[in-house]
């Protein structure tokens, strides 16, 4: 059984991807520093899986402590997912990002290479991007300059690890350009859980259903789109989650030893498709009010999804109507255990 170190493997990317793992008959072996994120999730794995993971409380910052977990494990693969990811919160504090963010990585980079780990999968973000001047937007696409420092450590990310590759023939490496995630598991067990007011929206709607917030704020109704809301590539978590695995899958017989891949569902929705699956799904009405622009906001993107379809053999399966059902059912399930 390959063992792989899933870094933030509490958080809600990372926790779906254990559970997928498993199910793929990998061992992950789970780090996190619960800096957004709780131990609880670890019970959650338990039920889901029935299996017990090892579980490592460790700043990957520390050098020393992360390399003691390469000494202790014998590991075949590293899927990154833990980094800050609050765009507003990076603009505060820039240099707590660029350590965090840049600082994990380079020690997993160094210590892959002393260890023999080969194979790296990390969690990047269509953020890279920016605004793209066509639509869908494919891996080919500039990076353009990033609004945030949280976005310009995705972008220097990826540029460490590809920089890294061309250094190491035996490495081989992917970063998969993630859309807009959401969803929760089926087993309303595990999923999104937001440190405080929420930023992201499908958080927000399920807590304004639940009571927990008065009223959502729909952030612009005057951009060139359809309806005149931004529109985004919402996509399901478990989707999400499967497409790490047919990463991993892919790493070990790639023949160039750095690639990237979106993954998405390729299909944009706007914010009132978003609150309109949501009513539908769940038949109820939410309170809304459309108000100024979000600054910083892109107006459309959605993702070019033929290259991670074709080379990966992975393709998104749950819609949107799928995703608001399963993000309320977590909802639902947080609001009875309080
Ligand atoms: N939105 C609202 N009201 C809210 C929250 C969001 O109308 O309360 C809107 C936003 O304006 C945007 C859409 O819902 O149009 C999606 O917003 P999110 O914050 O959920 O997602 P973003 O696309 O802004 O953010 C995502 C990732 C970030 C990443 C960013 C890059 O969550 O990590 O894409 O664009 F940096």
């Amino acid at each position: 059984m390959k063992n792989i170190l899933v870094t933030g493997g509490l958080g809600f990317i990372g926790s779906h991807t254990v559970v997928e793992l498993h199910h793929r008959g990998y061992n992950p072996i789970i780090v996190d520093n619960l800096s957004n994120s709780q131990e609880e999730v670890l019970n959650r794995l338990k039920k889901i899986t029935g299996t017990q993971f090892t579980f490592l409380n460790i700043d990957l910052v520390d050098f020393d402590k992360t390399r003691q977990i390469f000494s202790d494990q014998i590991i075949d693969g590293v899927i990154h997912f833990a980094a800050y990811k609050a765009v507003g919160e990076s603009v505060e504090k820039p240099l707590d990002y660029y350590e965090n963010n840049l600082g994990s990585l380079i020690n997993l980079l160094k210590l892959s290479q002393e260890f023999r780990v080969s194979n790296f999968i990390f969690s990047s973000s269509c953020t890279v991007y920016g605004q793209p001047d066509r639509l869908p937007v494919d891996e080919s696409f500039p990076k353009l300059p990033a609004e945030s420092p949280y976005g310009k450590t995705k972008q220097v990310c990826e540029e460490i690890i590809e920089d890294y590759c061309k250094s190491n023939p035996d490495f081989k490496a992917i970063s998969l350009r993630y859309f807009n995630p959401t969803g929760a598991h089926e087993s309303a067990l595990i999923g999104e859980l937001p440190l405080g007011i929420p930023n992201n929206l499908v958080p927000f709607i399920t807590q304004t259903a639940a009571g927990i917030r008065e009223k959502l704020n729909v952030f612009g109704g005057d951009y060139n789109t359809p309806d005149g809301t931004c529109i985004r590539d919402y996509i399901h978590v478990v989707d999400l989650a499967n497409a790490h695995i047919a990463a991993l899958e892919h790493a070990e017989k790639m023949d160039t030893n750095y690639d990237m891949f979106n993954v998405g569902t390729g299909k944009g929705n706007s914010v009132l498709e978003v609150i309109q699956s949501f009513e539908k799904v769940t038949g109820i009405s939410l309170n809304y009010e459309i108000v100024d622009r979000r600054p910083g906001d892109i107006e459309k993107i959605y993702a070019d999804t033929k290259k991670v379809n074709s080379i990966l053999g992975w393709k998104a399966e749950r819609d949107l109507d799928n995703m608001m059902k399963t993000a309320w059912e977590w909802q639902k399930s947080l609001s009875i255990k309080e």
